[in-house]
């Protein structure tokens, strides 16, 4: 192996303490700790481990956190009315509305309907404009792409000037990405390219990368021989490819593979961060930092 992990299972236990410390800080001057609500709107299996985890999270840093579980049934009028009352809570900094939501609720009225100071997902279209005019209009940076980022300047690897590219163009993930590190500023000033599905050449792209993002949903997309010796490879997909018995627990548990043909790569990248355990728990990390930005505003403190 020559290539250096970077594990996001280690970098989200520093934020996390960064995060710890500074809430007892503002606890100690100002009397106040972030709010998060999490909305979980029915049972959706996967939703209720993200929404418990995004919890345990915000207890372990010391956040208030308000747990809103709706029944499936909820109208779209109802659910507005409650982002509105959450909107007009003061004790509230972020507001999370687990997606998927249930069919007769159209999800972009109701991400639209979240007040852009309290959008900690980072979901709203003024968010989204912010990110793009970049520097300090950006407020919430979306989780992933602002883990991802995190990650980046953690390891140390110089993103001025360096040769980004961007595998798939999802509005959460490959658009926010590209456009944070083609900003002006620390950890980016980097020249973009986005590749997809419709790319000529995906393989010379890649091949050209100092910095190979790659979040396109497909096992083992990337190949090892479209990988610069030394580059940095960040893998963001999380694919379920078959199920094993877990040898802790006993319990069946999925497979997990990324992206990236990860055995081979880390033979001739640089950098590279493993699945699972990478870019994977930088998301609610990032999220708990967002609430935390959310109260410094509020307080003038950013
Ligand atoms: N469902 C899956 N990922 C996410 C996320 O990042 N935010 C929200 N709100 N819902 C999700």
């Amino acid at each position: 192996m020559t290539a250096k992990l970077i594990k996001g299972t280690e970098i989200r236990e520093e934020i996390l303490e960064e995060i710890t410390q500074e809430v007892k800080e503002i606890k100690a001057k100002h009397g106040v700790v972030p709010g998060l609500v999490t909305i979980l709107v029915g049972a959706n299996p996967a939703s209720i481990s993200y929404v418990t985890l995004k919890i345990q999270t915000a207890h372990r840093v010391g956040f208030n956190e308000v747990q809103d579980n709706q029944s499936p049934d909820i109208s779209e009028a109802d659910l507005l009315a409650l982002i509105d009352k959450y909107n007009k809570d003061d004790s509230i900094n972020g507001i999370l509305v687990q997606l998927p939501l249930p069919k007769h609720i159209d999800e972009k009225k109701v991400l639209n309907a979240i007040d852009p100071d309290k959008d900690v997902d980072g979901f709203h279209p003024v968010n989204v404009g912010r990110l793009m005019i970049g520097g300090s209009e950006v407020k919430f940076p979306p989780c992933t792409p602002f883990g991802i980022q995190e990650m980046i300047v953690r390891a140390g690897v110089e993103t001025s000037g360096a040769e980004v590219v961007v595998v798939g163009r999802s509005n959460i993930v490959g658009k926010p990405i590209a456009n944070m590190m083609v900003q002006k500023g620390p950890g980016a000033n980097s020249t973009v390219t986005i590749v997809h599905t419709r790319t000529k050449d995906l393989a010379s792209h890649c091949k050209r990368a100092d910095i190979l993002i790659v979040a396109a949903g497909v096992p083992d997309l990337v190949k090892p021989e479209w990988i610069k010796p030394g580059a940095c490879v960040i893998d963001v997909g999380v694919n379920r490819v078959g199920e094993k018995v877990s040898e802790k627990t006993g319990k069946k548990i999925a497979i997990l593979k990324g992206d990236v043909d990860f055995e081979a790569a880390k033979e001739i990248a640089g950098y590279i961060t493993p699945v699972p355990g990478g870019v994977g728990p930088m998301t609610i990390t990032m999220l708990m930092l967002n609430t935390l930005k959310s109260l410094k505003f509020k307080l003038g403190l950013m």
